[in-house]
């Protein structure tokens, strides 16, 4: 058949529609939460609070945990059809300025999924469980690392963006070997602003992703200083 949907090209495309179905349903929820609802929260009086933590909150989580899943598999199924389809030249699509990037983005991407389902999901159920009426300890501290983590994602999506979209469209000149190397440093960099999200609670570190500015901000230097950073290590 002719068609051209009905080949491994045609699933991978089917695959990446999908991909960009659940990753809008992700980071646009992301995006709602931190942008709209926390500044919002932040002003309402506290039945105003439990009313919408009750019955709106755990929607927006629903499509927010599962479009970060969806996102993850249908992207590594990609990656790993992709590697499959190279063989025996899966160490050329290694060191390609494709693998470069795509790389760097599933980094990100991935940490960003762990965050979700297990950072942010688990503290923001005990916060509905408080808004019905439970005895949760803690929950101050609960919803500030919950906070910390979901900024942390905002911060991050906004480099993930540029590797996703860098990896078909924009082309960076990769030298022999330094795949490796790149993604060692971005494995290191992304480790350290995770554990900022994970450990710290207040301070120089957290100060930038308070405020939804700031996060805005930092996310455009921290795609910048990324870029950067892959022209100076990728090729010499
Ligand atoms: C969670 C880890 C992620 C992995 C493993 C991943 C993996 C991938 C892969 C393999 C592609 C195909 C690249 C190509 O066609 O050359 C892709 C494309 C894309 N991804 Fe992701 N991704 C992840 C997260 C995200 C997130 C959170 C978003 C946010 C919406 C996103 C948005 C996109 C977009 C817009 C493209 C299209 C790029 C293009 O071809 O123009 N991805 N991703």
């Amino acid at each position: 058949m002719q068609w051209a949907l009905f080949n491994l090209d045609g699933l991978l495309f089917l695959l990446r529609w999908g991909h960009f179905i659940f990753g809008i349903a992700w980071i646009g929820m992301l995006w709602y939460f931190n942008f709209v609802q926390g500044p919002f929260f932040a002003k309402a009086d506290a039945a105003t609070k439990t009313e919408a933590t009750k019955g709106l909150v755990p929607k927006a989580l629903f499509y927010f945990r599962y479009g970060a899943m969806g996102t993850f598999f249908t992207g590594w199924i990609i990656i790993a059809i992709k590697f499959g389809q190279a063989g025996p030249a899966g160490s050329a699509l290694f060191n390609s300025s494709w693998a470069a990037t795509i790389l760097t983005g599933a980094i990100m991407g991935s940490v960003m999924w762990f965050n979700v389902w297990f950072v942010i999901w688990p503290r923001q159920k005990k916060v509905i469980a408080s808004a019905n009426g439970e005895k949760v300890e803690n929950l101050p501290a609960l919803a500030r690392r919950a906070f910390l983590a979901s900024r942390t994602n905002t911060l991050l999506s906004v480099p993930l963006l540029f590797f996703m979209g860098a990896a078909s469209h924009l082309t960076i000149r990769v030298d022999e070997g330094r795949v490796g190397l790149w993604l060692l440093i971005v494995l290191v960099l992304v480790g350290l602003i995770e554990a900022n999200a994970l450990l710290a609670d207040k301070g120089p570190t957290t100060k930038p992703i308070e405020k939804v500015s700031g996060v805005i901000h930092y996310g455009l230097l921290l795609a910048v200083v990324f870029y950067v950073l892959s022209e100076v290590i990728l090729h010499h």
